[in-house]
C-alpha cells in the first residue's frame, strides 16, 4: 500500500459552492476543468463529493446507495470517469449517525462502508462529525474508521473532520488520519478568514508528513457565489492572504470555488506556482510564529535544501509597517551570513542583506519571501 499525503492534499470539493446541491453531470465537468485548465497539473489531484449524495435510508442489506437521480449511473462510474481524467475521487461520510444534512452515516458501519467505498474506486474520506452519539468515544470511532479504510485493500486518504472537538492535533495523526480539520466551517468574508487564520496561529507543530491541519475548504474566487458565499466576500487581496496563509502553513489546498467559472485571476492565483511549491516543501516541516506585533504577525518556516520562508501576515484594515531583524530570525549580524529574499508571490529578488528588512504590507494583506544563506565576506 502506498504512504498518502506525504505532501498537504490538493483537490476541490463540492460543498462551498454546491452545498446539497450537487449531481453527477457538475461533478464529471469539475474533473474535465481540472484536467483541461491546469489545475491537475499544478497539483490538484482530489475530486471530492462533499454531503448529501445518497439516499435518505440505507438499502435492505444495511449499504449505502447514491442517489439515482443525483447520480443516475452510480459512484463507479463517477470514479471511473475522475480517474480517466489522471485525477482521484473523494467521497464523504460522517462518524455520527447521520451527516450534518441527515443522510446515513458511518457510526456502527464503518467497515460495511468502507468496503463500499473501497468498491466504487474512491481514493479519499472525508468525516465528518455531526449526529455523534453522546455515549460513544470520538478517537476510538476515528480510529475505527481509519482502521476500516486500511482493511478495505484501497489506499483512501483519511480526511477526518471533527471541528476542532478534542484537540485532533494531539490525537489524530496517531489513529491514522492524514488531515484533521481544526475548525468550524469558513464562509466566504474575510472575518471568517481571519477568525480560522487567529485560531491556528500557534497550533501548526503537529502538522507535518502524513497528517496535515486542515482550515476547510478554500474560498478563493467565489467572488460571493455558491453556497456559502457571502455578500460582504473577499477581495483580490483578501482571497491572496487567504491562498498565501494556506501555502505558507502546509495547509491541504481543497477549491471550493466553482471551476468551471472562475476569473482568469483568480484561477492564476490557485495555480501559483511559487506558493504552491511552498505548499508542498519536501520537509514539510510546520511554521513557526516569530512575533506578533501591532496586528501583524511574523512567521519563519524552514525549507528543504537549506532555504526558509518569511511570512508577514496583516490581518488589520489598515495598512502596517513592519521591521523584521533577522537576529530574531535567528540568523544575528556577526553569524558572517547575508540572506538573498526573493519575494515568494511577486517573484522580485533583494540583493542580500545581513541586518533586517522594512515591509510595508497593505490592510488584509501578507508578503512572503523565500531566503537563502550567502556567505559575508566581511567577518567579526
Ligand atoms: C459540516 C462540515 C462541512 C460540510 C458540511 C456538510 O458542517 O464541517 O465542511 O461537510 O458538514 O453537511
Amino acid at each position: 500500500m502506498a504512504i498518502l499525503a506525504k505532501t498537504p492534499p490538493m483537490g476541490f470539493n463540492t460543498w462551498n459552492t454546491f452545498g446539497p446541491d450537487i449531481n453527477e453531470q457538475m461533478v464529471l465537468e469539475m474533473a474535465d476543468v481540472m484536467a483541461e485548465k491546469g489545475y491537475r497539473d499544478a497539483g490538484y489531484k482530489y475530486v471530492v463529493i462533499d454531503d448529501c449524495w445518497s439516499l435518505r435510508e440505507r438499502d435492505e442489506n444495511g449499504n449505502l446507495v447514491a442517489d439515482p437521480e443525483k447520480f443516475p449511473h452510480g459512484m463507479k462510474y463517477v470514479g471511473d470517469y475522475i480517474h480517466g481524467k489522471g485525477l482521484k475521487f473523494g467521497m464523504y461520510s460522517c462518524a455520527g449517525i447521520r451527516t450534518c444534512a441527515g443522510y446515513p452515516a458511518s457510526f456502527d458501519h464503518e467497515y460495511q462502508d468502507a468496503r463500499s467505498f473501497a468498491s466504487w474506486g474512491v481514493d479519499f474520506l472525508k468525516y465528518d462529525f455531526c449526529y455523534f452519539p453522546s455515549f460513544a468515544n470520538c478517537q476510538h470511532r476515528y480510529l475505527t474508521m481509519a482502521q476500516a479504510l486500511r482493511a478495505s485493500g484501497r489506499d483512501i486518504l483519511f480526511s477526518a473532520c471533527n471541528w476542532g472537538v478534542q484537540e485532533p492535533w494531539n490525537w489524530m495523526r496517531s489513529v491514522g488520519a492524514h488531515m484533521y480539520r481544526s475548525t468550524g466551517d469558513i464562509v466566504d468574508n474575510f472575518a471568517s478568514t481571519s477568525h480560522i487564520m487567529h485560531s491556528q496561529m500557534g497550533n501548526f507543530n503537529a502538522n507535518a508528513s502524513g497528517c496535515f491541519n486542515d482550515m476547510d475548504m478554500l474560498t478563493v474566487g467565489m467572488a460571493g457565489q455558491g453556497f456559502v458565499g457571502r455578500e460582504d466576500c473577499n477581495n483580490y487581496a483578501e482571497y491572496e492572504t487567504q491562498f498565501a496563509f494556506w501555502c505558507f502553513t502546509a495547509a491541504p489546498l481543497m477549491m471550493g470555488a466553482d471551476l468551471r467559472k472562475v476569473s482568469e485571476e483568480y484561477r492564476t492565483l490557485l495555480q501559483h506556482k511559487e506558493l504552491i511549491r511552498l505548499n508542498q516543501d519536501p520537509e514539510c516541516r510546520p511554521p513557526y510564529k516569530v512575533r506578533e506585533d501591532n496586528g501583524y504577525t511574523v512567521f519563519i518556516r524552514h525549507l528543504a535544501d537549506g532555504e526558509f520562508a518569511i511570512g508577514v501576515f496583516n490581518l488589520h484594515q489598515d495598512p502596517r509597517h513592519a521591521e523584521i531583524t533577522f537576529a530574531e530570525l535567528g540568523v544575528p549580524v556577526n553569524a558572517g551570513v547575508k540572506l538573498a529574499l526573493t519575494d515568494v508571490i511577486t517573484g522580485e529578488t533583494i540583493a542580500p542583506k545581513k541586518d533586517d528588512l522594512f515591509v510595508a504590507v497593505p490592510g488584509h494583506s501578507c508578503k512572503i519571501y523565500r531566503a537563502r544563506f550567502v556567505r559575508d565576506r566581511k567577518r567579526y
